[in-house]
């Protein structure tokens, strides 16, 4: 009989006690781990809950800079913000003007606590008034022309004050033309974290809402990856790492885990995963039913992401979570 198999290997001796299991643990989770993804829209006072993902809101500035104050407090150290501006309209003007919507909750955040990473999502859906992620001619979404305005975003996102800029539109090339208006605008210490491997989900339906971000036509297939796909994600975080980026994300993230660890093993830089909100709101309506425990599947899901190689994780259960591990 080899020693090391049964009787002699027993692996249950290490699964006893919970202090055995404490010790042995590959992978632990902690609020630091966690990005909090916060929707600002226009107004004063304004908290107003979104349905489809309960304990979210679309905050006003001056709300927005309590409930990251709450994040803060918890141990969360980073936000990402997402805009419904005011006005839609064709060039996504709101998305780079400097009175813009999140332009002006980074600032208030910032003046409040300095402490906090705030990181931008790039993207244009929230702005377009037909809410496609870039300019749209003759029912397409051009690339090239998408680019400039990603270009001029990013300057008017550093300059309010975000510490990170995350394109998110899976434009060609967005990487690149914006580390370069990044270090021609001074900005050669702002880092870039590329939504690299971010696939047309269905997963996204919530946010749709939270965002009031949907496309009037078409789907986003066109320029967002096919979820059959695993080699063409390497290749899009590969050119977004030769254009320049400094950390990469994979989204959604539950179940694109094959890819999470690919991506971490190929190329080693800081990844990330954004467990989004149909994966948020997945959990929340089984808990709501009595059919799961919602602490523990969320908990699991995040270990499990972690657990794979994110490095950190955008989620919705971020305060949540922080306060579970707490307890
Ligand atoms: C912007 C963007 C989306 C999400 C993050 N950034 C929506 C989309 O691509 O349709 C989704 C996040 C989530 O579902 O939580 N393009």
């Amino acid at each position: 009989m080899r020693a090391m198999a049964f009787p002699t290997t027993r692996p249950r001796r290490l699964r006893a006690t919970p202090a055995l299991r404490a010790l042995v643990r590959e992978t632990e989770l902690s609020p630091r781990d966690f990005v909090l993804p916060l929707f600002i829209r226009p107004g004063k006072g304004e908290k107003r809950p979104i349905s489809s993902m309960p304990g979210h809101f679309q905050y006003s500035v001056d709300e927005a800079v309590k409930a990251a104050g709450e994040a803060a407090a918890l141990g969360v150290p980073a936000l990402i913000l997402f805009g419904i501006p005011d006005k839609k309209d064709a060039k996504a003007s709101g998305a780079y003007a400097a009175g813009g919507i999140v332009q002006k909750a980074a600032r208030a955040i910032k003046d409040k606590h300095p402490e906090l990473l705030l990181i931008a999502d790039l993207c244009f859906c929230e702005y377009t008034d037909h809410g496609h992620c870039g300019i749209v001619k003759d029912g397409r979404v051009l690339n090239d022309p998408t680019l400039a305005l990603a270009a001029k975003t990013a300057v008017s996102q550093a300059k309010a004050g975000f510490d990170v800029i995350a394109p998110s539109g899976m434009m060609d090339g967005q990487v690149g033309v914006m580390r370069r208006a990044l270090d021609a605008a001074g900005f050669s210490d702002t880092p870039i974290l590329a939504y690299a491997a971010k696939y047309a989900s269905g997963f996204y339906g919530p946010f749709r809402e939270a965002a009031e971000s949907p496309p009037s036509f078409g789907d986003r297939s066109g320029y967002q990856m096919d979820p059959a796909n695993f080699r063409e994600a390497l290749r899009e975080v590969a050119l977004d790492v030769e254009e320049g980026a400094d950390m990469v994300m994979v989204k959604p993230a539950l179940p694109y885990l094959d890819v999470v660890k690919a991506v971490k093993d190929r190329f080693g830089l800081p990844t990330s995963a954004y467990q989004v909100s149909g994966e948020f709101a997945m959990i929340k309506a089984a808990a709501k039913n009595g059919w799961i425990d919602e602490k523990r599947v969320a908990l699991e899901t995040l270990v499990s992401i972690k657990r794979a190689g994110a490095d950190f994780i955008l989620t919705y259960y971020a305060l949540e979570a922080a306060r579970w591990l707490a307890s």
